[in-house]
């Protein structure tokens, strides 16, 4: 079993594939033209899957793959197949922002792949655009209606912004509670990578435009999740709120992340990571299970992020996967 240096029970492995990504989010990456990191830094499924054997061996039962845009990396159903062939029953969930889905569902559900987390921040094709910088609704959506055909299951993400799509919460709400998939409102957290622009709803105005129409009940955090859920009353639907800037959510904190490149991050708010590269390409998987150990060992206590504007971390969401 995994235990940090703060007794917490580690047993979530977020793992980022790329940091590429076929959108420019506002709030993630809005340059354009980008740079990249060059193609060789990547580890290949079989060097991450080296670590990724320790770590269950360890007792991870969740793993979720995370990008940039993860579909964008080549014969991703290869690599959650053998995760899945290694440990079946695990929990195996991927986000993505669901463009190239309609192409994917089908291998990736064949894979293994049990859930996906998808985002979903405006239904007006217009708003979409502007915020992921290209004409992206229609592909989302059939996506969404893809993923679900298959028998994936699906969540929506969601990011109200100020003056951009802060109109549609409960657009956003209706169409996921009519579709019977569950919407996780985030609250945007400030980055510098980010547009400077951008302003994002805090956690209370997102509850109060849906009070606006429902009466809702706040039920309480699922497990280790940063999410909270709401319960509306009038019909039963429950939708989540994750609001990173409190950080309540980090005494049960039961993750970790691997990045493309292969380095193992604590925490998501703080530069401190260690590479398990050099040990995984040298197959010295020993090497590779004491920097585990050791970034356990040190993982901090909380996030400094509500201390002021993101001073914990430079690092960017698109590498970490968020
Ligand atoms: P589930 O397994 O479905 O609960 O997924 P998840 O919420 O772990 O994954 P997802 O990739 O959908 O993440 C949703 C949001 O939560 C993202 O915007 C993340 O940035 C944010 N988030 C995830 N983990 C952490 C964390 O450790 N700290 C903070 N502050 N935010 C997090
Ligand atoms: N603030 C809040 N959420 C973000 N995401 C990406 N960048 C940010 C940000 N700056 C979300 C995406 C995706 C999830 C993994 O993280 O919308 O749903
Ligand atoms: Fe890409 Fe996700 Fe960042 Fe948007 S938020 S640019 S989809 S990695």
């Amino acid at each position: 079993m995994l235990i940090d240096g703060h007794g917490r029970r580690v047993n979530y492995l977020r793992v980022s594939v790329t940091e590429r990504c076929n959108f420019r989010c506002q709030y993630c990456m809005p340059e354009k033209p980008f740079s990249w990191v060059p193609q060789e830094n990547l580890l290949s499924f079989e060097e991450l899957f080296k670590f990724i054997k320790i770590a269950i061996d360890e007792g991870v039962d969740k793993i979720r793959l995370t990008g940039g845009e993860p579909l964008l990396r080549q014969d991703l159903d290869r690599f959650v197949r053998m995760i899945h062939d290694y440990k079946p029953d695990i929990d195996l969930a991927l986000t993505t922002n669901g463009y190239l889905l309609t192409e994917t569902a089908e291998s990736l559900r064949a894979a293994g792949l049990k859930r996906l987390n998808i985002s979903l921040d405006s239904l007006k094709p217009a708003v979409a655009a502007q915020i992921a910088q290209k004409n992206v609704l229609g592909k989302v959506l059939a996506g969404i209606d893809k993923a679900r055909e298959v028998g994936l299951k699906v969540k929506i993400n969601m990011v109200p912004l100020k003056g951009i799509n802060d109109g549609e919460i409960l657009d956003i709400l209706e169409y996921c509670r009519e579709r019977g998939m569950r919407v996780r409102f985030i609250e945007y957290m400030e980055n510098s990578h980010a547009n400077e622009e951008i302003r994002g709803m805090h956690g209370r105005e997102i509850l109060e435009r849906i009070k606006e129409r429902y009466t809702i009940h706040r039920l309480g955090r699922e497990g280790a999740s940063p999410s909270y859920n709401y319960k509306i009353e009038e019909n039963g639907y429950i939708f989540g709120l994750i609001d990173p800037h409190k950080h309540d959510f980090c005494e049960s904190c039961n993750r970790i992340r691997l990045t493309a490149e292969g380095h193992l991050i604590p925490c998501l708010y703080f530069d401190e990571a260690r590479s398990i590269a050099e040990a995984v390409r040298a197959g010295d998987v020993d090497a590779a299970a004491e920097i585990l150990a050791e970034v356990l060992r040190d993982k901090p206590k909380e996030n400094r992020w509500s201390e002021t504007e993101n001073e914990g971390s430079n690092r960017a969401f698109y590498e970490t996967g968020g």
